[in-house]
This record gives C-alpha cells, structure tokens and sequence, in this order.
C-alpha cells in the first residue's frame, strides 16, 4: 500500500456536523457510542464535544488531518443520526477541548447553551460561540469535583450556571 502520511496528515484540523439522532435506546445508544468514540479518538489524538439535546446533535471534532477524516467518515455512515449537515474541515493553531477524547453535554446544558439546536443556523460566528459556551460547560463541570480542601457547603454548582443564560446567541 502507498504510504499516504506526508505533513498534511499531521495538520491540525476541526469539523462539526449538526444531525437528528436516531436512537433505539437513547441511554444505552449514547453510552456505548461514547465508550467507543473515547477509545477511538484517543488512539488517534482526535478531540471533541459532543452536545445533544434530545433530539439533535451537535458534535466537533478536531486533530490530526488524517485521524480526524477516518473519524468522521465513519461518524458519517453510523445509523444512529440522520440528515448530517456538516460545516467544512478547517485547519486549525490549537484545539479547542484539548481535554476530552469525547465528552457529551447532556440535554439540560444544552439547552442553556443554544435553546433549540432544530433552528440552529451554520454560521462559523454562531458555532463558535457554541463552542466557547461549550467550553464553559465543561469547565464549570470539571470545579464540581469537589477538592479535599473544599469542606464547605454542599449546594450543587449546577445552580451557579442556570441563572440567566437564557440570552439568545446573538445573530447568526
Ligand atoms: C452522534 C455520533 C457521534 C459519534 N462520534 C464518534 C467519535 O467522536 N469518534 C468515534 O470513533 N466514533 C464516533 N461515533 C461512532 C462511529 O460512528 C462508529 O460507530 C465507530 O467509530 C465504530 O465504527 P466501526 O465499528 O465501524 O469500527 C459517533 C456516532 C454518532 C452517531
């Protein structure tokens, strides 16, 4: 077989995709894709998030060109979501979930994060808010592990992110 590994595949890149789920067992479905896709992903350096809110989904990917485009050709065969609408590959100077092989953001933070992903519109403006958002997320997720020293009280952090955020993501 030829050897196709030049630079190129080594170059940094992101892709994100919006599809309606199509799940058997929404649980079930999401968990053993998501073990999978941690495994997978990490053994090709390939990162990302993955948001559903129930009836969409909303995922980026992003790492080395070549692993990236094998991920996602096989995102694009899987029976599991339907009428993918994807935004282009583009190079990228850094990742922007460098910390997760493939992390879910589940229904209710999505819902914070972009009211009704069925409207979404494929703006690169308004994906990178919803990433920035993302990040966020996932950030606040991580300050709920509670560190040994933190002896105080024991109110869910969640609270701290519901207020109000309900703010539209500006104009697409
Ligand atoms: C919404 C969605 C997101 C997925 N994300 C990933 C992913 O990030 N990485 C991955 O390896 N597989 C992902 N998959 C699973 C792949 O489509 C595929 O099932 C998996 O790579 C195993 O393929 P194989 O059994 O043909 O080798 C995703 C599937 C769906 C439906």
């Amino acid at each position: 077989m030829p050897s196709e590994i030049n630079s190129d595949s080594f170059k940094l890149v992101t892709i994100s995709y919006r599809s309606e789920a199509q799940l058997s067992d929404r649980w079930h479905d999401l968990v053993s894709l998501l073990e999978v896709s941690k495994l997978r992903n990490a053994a090709s350096d390939v990162t990302g998030v993955l948001l559903f809110d129930g009836t969409y989904f909303l995922q980026t990917i992003e790492g080395p060109s070549q692993g990236t485009k094998r991920i996602f050709a096989k995102i694009l065969q899987d029976h599991r979501h339907k009428n993918i609408k994807s935004f282009e590959m583009q190079e990228i100077e850094e990742r922007d979930f460098p910390d997760w092989h493939m992390e879910l953001i589940t229904s209710d933070e999505t819902s914070r994060i972009v009211a009704d992903m069925g409207s979404l519109e494929f703006s690169y403006r308004r994906l990178r808010e919803v990433q920035a958002m993302s990040v966020d997320v996932m950030r606040q997720r991580e300050n709920t592990i509670v560190s040994p020293h933190f002896s105080g009280r024991s109110e869910p952090f969640e609270d701290d992110v519901s207020g109000d955020s309900n703010e539209p993501i500006g104009n697409a």
